[in-house]
């Protein structure tokens, strides 16, 4: 439809094929200025959603990259936004919260002292978006995820990547032996999982926009079940 093409989605690296041809793709690295304004200013932009960042396993061992495309990275879409007068929206996450924050349920606004370059670098990206807002009238939308979960990609190797793994795993032991699977605990894992907060406050979000979750975790578990293949299954264990 029309609205496909409202939409151009862009990144450094080729997309899937069907990425690629479900609409209107293009090349933009977000730490080059002149690229971002060219694209806004040829293609009349208006909002910019904003998903670029470089993740841990790479981030670790070159912080300064991570740093520079997570931070810089956004003051850019920032200035960007301004100069042309965008709406923004950029994800934030629940590692933006630490260990001195109320973690059942983890409040809207509460202290925020994560103890993680990723979270501390999430906090600051919060806090200029609402500097931004108060001082320039910026339209900024910030939403903080929790760790997404998909069936039917190749899990990460995060600690949300666990969960998938839990499912498919059990799932092919399942299969496999037929019996009930059992649960091995990666300690490490565990002990950075149990620092994040059990559940988020957010009856503002139910309020304001009309938020409600369609999935609650015997959902979830059983969409990621119907949505396993054999075939996806194969590729998970190789
Ligand atoms: N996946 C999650 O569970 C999760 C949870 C909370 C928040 N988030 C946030 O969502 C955002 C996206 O995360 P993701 O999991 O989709 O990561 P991802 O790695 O799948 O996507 C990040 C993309 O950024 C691109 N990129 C890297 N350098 C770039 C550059 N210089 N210019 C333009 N693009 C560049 C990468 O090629 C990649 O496609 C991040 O801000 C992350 O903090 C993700
Ligand atoms: C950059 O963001 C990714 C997730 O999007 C995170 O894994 C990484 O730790 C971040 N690094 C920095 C330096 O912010
Ligand atoms: C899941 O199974 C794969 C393939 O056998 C294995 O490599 C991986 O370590 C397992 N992961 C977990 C979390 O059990």
């Amino acid at each position: 439809s029309g609205h496909v093409n409202n939409v151009i989605l862009s990144d450094i690296k080729k997309p899937p094929d069907n990425v690629y041809h479900s609409g209107p793709f293009i090349y933009s690295d977000v730490l080059n200025h002149k690229n971002l304004r060219e694209i806004v200013v040829n293609n009349n932009v208006s909002w910019l959603v904003h998903y670029s960042a470089v993740l841990s396993a790479v981030g670790e061992s070159n912080v300064t990259l991570a740093r520079d495309v997570n931070i810089t990275g956004f003051h850019n879409v920032l200035d960007m936004a301004l100069e042309h007068d965008l709406r923004v929206f950029v994800p934030s996450t629940i590692r933006a919260f630490g260990p001195s924050s109320p973690r059942d349920p983890a409040p809207e606004l509460c202290v925020k002292r994560p103890r993680t370059i990723y979270g501390v670098a999430k906090v600051h990206a919060e806090l200029m978006g609402e500097y931004y807002h108060h001082q320039y009238g910026l339209d900024f939308r910030c939403l903080r995820y929790p760790g997404i979960i998909s069936a039917d990609s190749q899990p990460g190797g995060g600690i949300t990547g666990k969960a998938p793994w839990s499912v498919h795993n059990g799932s092919l032991k399942t299969h496999q032996t037929t019996q009930k699977p059992r649960r091995k605990v990666d300690p490490l894992r565990q002990a950075i999982a149990e620092s994040w907060p059990m559940a988020l406050e957010d009856s503002t979000a139910r309020r304001d926009w009309g938020w409600k979750h369609d999935y609650g975790l015997p959902e979830l578990v059983q969409a990621m079940l119907t949505h396993i293949t054999p075939g996806n299954l194969l590729a998970q264990a190789n």
